[in-house]
Parts: structure tokens; C-alpha cells; sequence
């Protein structure tokens, strides 16, 4: 058990909002947690982060995708072990998943490669439980508003895709993906069945 739990969707999902909300349970029982976010959270990643998201760069899918692992794997090293080497929980804001969705539903790379990059970026760190929360790509749009980034330009059928793909994330095998329906649902609401999810998950290991 890592302790280690991550957050994905497609944009303006609400993930944000939802780590803020679990960070808060989990400080009122005294667990100690960090929020850190993809991509970013280390010098060299939040400037990865600029490189990725600036409108002004023609940037190849592929050196999309190495950039994105970059950021990941200087992370990973510099921050998220050494974390969870001192038993407290980590709450990341987008992780492996991202890619798969983004770079490999989205943009249609190969998702064996992305999963083989992946693992060599984070040594296989995996989280214990990793929350997918759902929205329409149209509440999306409408959320997102004017002003949008490298990747939020990206549009709608490529939003739909990346949804398509953490819809099929959820169906696999591995047991750690919590899918949440977030449409038409308040906060609190959500807030609640990711905290029943977490007591239930960590049972033991919660301080409560
Ligand atoms: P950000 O402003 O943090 O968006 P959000 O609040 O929705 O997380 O920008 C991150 C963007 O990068 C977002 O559009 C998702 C995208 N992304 C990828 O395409 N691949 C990845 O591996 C990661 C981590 C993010």
C-alpha cells in the first residue's frame, strides 16, 4: 500500500475541486497528504508544463507524449517516493492515466508504447486507487469557457475521445479505478462516494 492516489478526466471535471475536498477530510483525522498535479509539481516539470501547454508551440504528438513523461519521471523521483517512503498520502492530479487517455485514445499513439514509456518513467509506481470522474464532453466545452490552452484547443472530437478512453480504462482489469458519474451531481455528493471509497479502500491504514 503506497498511500498514493490519483485523480483523472478530461478537462474541467471537477478533479481539483474533489482532491481539495478529500485533502480536507483526510487533514481533519490527522492523515498527512500532498496534492500535487501533471503536469508539474517540480521546478523542471511546472517549466515542461509551460513548454506543453503555451498556444505558441507546434509540438509533435510524439514530443507531446515525451514531454508529458518527463515531467512524470521528475516528479516521481523528486517528490511522490520519497512521500510515500514516509507513509503519508500523495494526491496527484493526473498520472499514467493521462497519457493513455490523452496521448493514446486522443491522439491515437500506440497504447503499448505509451505503457512501456510509462512504466520506465515511474518504475511502475502505480497508484492504490486512481478516481475517474465523468462528465460530458459538452459540459466540458462549456466550462472550459474562452480562453484555452495548448491542449484544451485541442477540441471537441479529440475530448470525446479521451473520454471514450478512460470510459474503457475503467472496464479493464486492474481493480484500482473508481468511475464516478459526476453530470448533474453536486459536489458534496461526489465528495461523499469518493471518501466512502477511500475509508473503505484503506480501512486499517486511516486514521479515523
Ligand atoms: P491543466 O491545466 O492542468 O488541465 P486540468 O486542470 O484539466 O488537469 O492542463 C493539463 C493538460 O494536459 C490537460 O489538458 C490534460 C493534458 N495532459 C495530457 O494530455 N497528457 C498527460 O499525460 C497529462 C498529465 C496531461
Amino acid at each position: 500500500m503506497n498511500k498514493f492516489i490519483t485523480f483523472e478526466g478530461i478537462d474541467a471535471c471537477g478533479k481539483t475541486t474533489q482532491i481539495n475536498l478529500l485533502s480536507d477530510f483526510l487533514k481533519l483525522k490527522k492523515n498527512k497528504n500532498l496534492i500535487v498535479r501533471e503536469p508539474g509539481g517540480t521546478q523542471i516539470s511546472e517549466k515542461i508544463r509551460n513548454i506543453l501547454l503555451d498556444n505558441n508551440n507546434n509540438i509533435s504528438d510524439e514530443t507531446e507524449t515525451l514531454l508529458f513523461l518527463s515531467a512524470r519521471s521528475q516528479l516521481i523521483n523528486e517528490i511522490i517516493i520519497k512521500n510515500i517512503n514516509k507513509n503519508n498520502f500523495t494526491l496527484c492530479d493526473r498520472y499514467i492515466d493521462s497519457t493513455i487517455a490523452y496521448q493514446g485514445y486522443g491522439r491515437g499513439l500506440s497504447l503499448d508504447k505509451i505503457q512501456t514509456l510509462n512504466s520506465f518513467a515511474t518504475g511502475d509506481i502505480k497508484p492504490d486507487l486512481t478516481f475517474i470522474l465523468d462528465i460530458e464532453v459538452s459540459e466540458s466545452i462549456i466550462r472550459l469557457g474562452g480562453e484555452k490552452d495548448r491542449m484544451e484547443e485541442s477540441g471537441m472530437e479529440f475530448l470525446e475521445k479521451v473520454r471514450y478512453g478512460y470510459q474503457n480504462l475503467a472496464k479493464t482489469s486492474e481493480d484500482r479505478f473508481r468511475f464516478i458519474k459526476c453530470m448533474n451531481r453536486d459536489i458534496k455528493d461526489i465528495n461523499d462516494e469518493i471518501i466512502h471509497n477511500v475509508k473503505d479502500f484503506y480501512k486499517g491504514a486511516l486514521d479515523e
